[in-house]
């Protein structure tokens, strides 16, 4: 990487804003990430010398650890906060809690919120860069990138394929993110589930739409699987999970009408035995840990595109 390169933008807030170029540069730069994560010493020094701060209000097993590796590997100082033991439970407001980050001498604060909206928030109001690390039912954008890249991983191209998003539509940021990124990579996209999970005018962002997963399970190239959200569930949206399992759960009786060599992925954690069985979850064309690894190179590549440009990187 000789050649500094950086994105358009100073944060990233969601790929619904993300230009084509920058979608395909995080992906050129995470194939580089992918050769130092593979190294048997995992280190670079292209983003020695800058501090990056997690700050989650949410709960995260993959998202938070994988953004303090990926900042570690390219050398940058790393602290966290957590909402449940910081000042924000003493009634700090987000922007004071932020403003007091910055001072500190921060590059870039990577957040997750449930408030939608509020890294955009946050953006407004910092020098730093800021990283949306998922708000509300809003989006995640990395997510989203590592989705698309571990499918392009598999296949090459998501350009003319099919992927089916299976689940909760209206909680799920990870959808959100994935159908921006998709649509703008001309892959074709089913979304499906319960009606009621169905946000009015989902199709206005250049999907299909459909509630019986029977009919359109084996037209999709890779099946999406979404976490069901018990926590954000709204009183009479959710069918019970039983009744839940049966129409919209993805086990070995509905891979037989999958294709055979359909790849199947799921954002974590899984609730086993609701949207998908331990058979499927586990099963031979899953990628759900390929998934988590390469969230590594993602959030490598862009933590790299958003401050290794800036005193020139490595
Ligand atoms: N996929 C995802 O965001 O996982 P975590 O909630 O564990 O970060």
């Amino acid at each position: 990487m000789n050649k500094v390169k950086s994105l358009a933008t100073k944060d990233l807030l969601g790929l619904k804003d993300l230009s084509l170029e920058d979608l395909n540069l995080i992906f050129q730069t995470a194939e580089s990430m992918k050769e130092i994560f593979n190294r048997p010493i995992r280190r670079a020094p292209a983003l020695n010398g800058k501090t990056i701060f997690t700050l989650f209000y949410e709960n995260s097993t993959r998202t938070r650890s994988s953004f303090e590796m990926a900042a570690k590997m390219l050398s940058a100082t790393t602290g966290s906060i957590s909402a449940a033991t910081s000042s924000a439970k003493k009634g700090e407001t987000l922007i004071d809690t932020v403003k007091n980050i910055e001072v500190m001498g921060i590059d870039a604060i990577v957040i997750r919120h449930s408030m939608a909206g509020a890294p955009h928030l946050i953006a407004k109001n910092l020098k730093a860069s800021v990283i949306n690390a998922g708000d509300g039912c809003n989006e995640h954008p990395t997510q989203g990138l590592l989705d698309i890249y571990t499918m392009l991983e598999k296949r090459g191209t998501v350009k003319g394929k099919t992927v089916l998003i299976v689940g909760d539509i209206a909680h799920s940021r990870v959808a959100r993110s994935n159908i921006w990124g998709l649509t703008k990579l001309g892959a074709h996209v089913i979304v499906c589930g319960p009606p009621t999970l169905m946000p009015a005018g989902i199709e206005q962002m250049g999907v299909e739409v459909s509630s019986n997963l029977d009919d359109v399970i084996g037209e999709a190239d890779f099946i999406n699987v979404l976490r069901i959200q018990l926590e954000r569930q709204e009183k009479g949206l959710f069918p019970s999970k039983e009744e839940y399992t049966r129409l919209f759960g993805i086990d070995a009786a509905r891979m037989q009408k999958a294709q055979k060599d359909v790849v199947i992925m799921h954002p974590g954690p899984i609730n086993r035995g609701v949207e998908l069985s331990s058979e499927v979850a586990d099963g031979p064309y899953n990628v759900i840990l390929d998934q988590v690894k390469n969230g590594v190179a993602i959030r490598m590549a862009v933590l790299f595109l958003l401050l290794g440009g800036k005193n020139g990187g490595e």
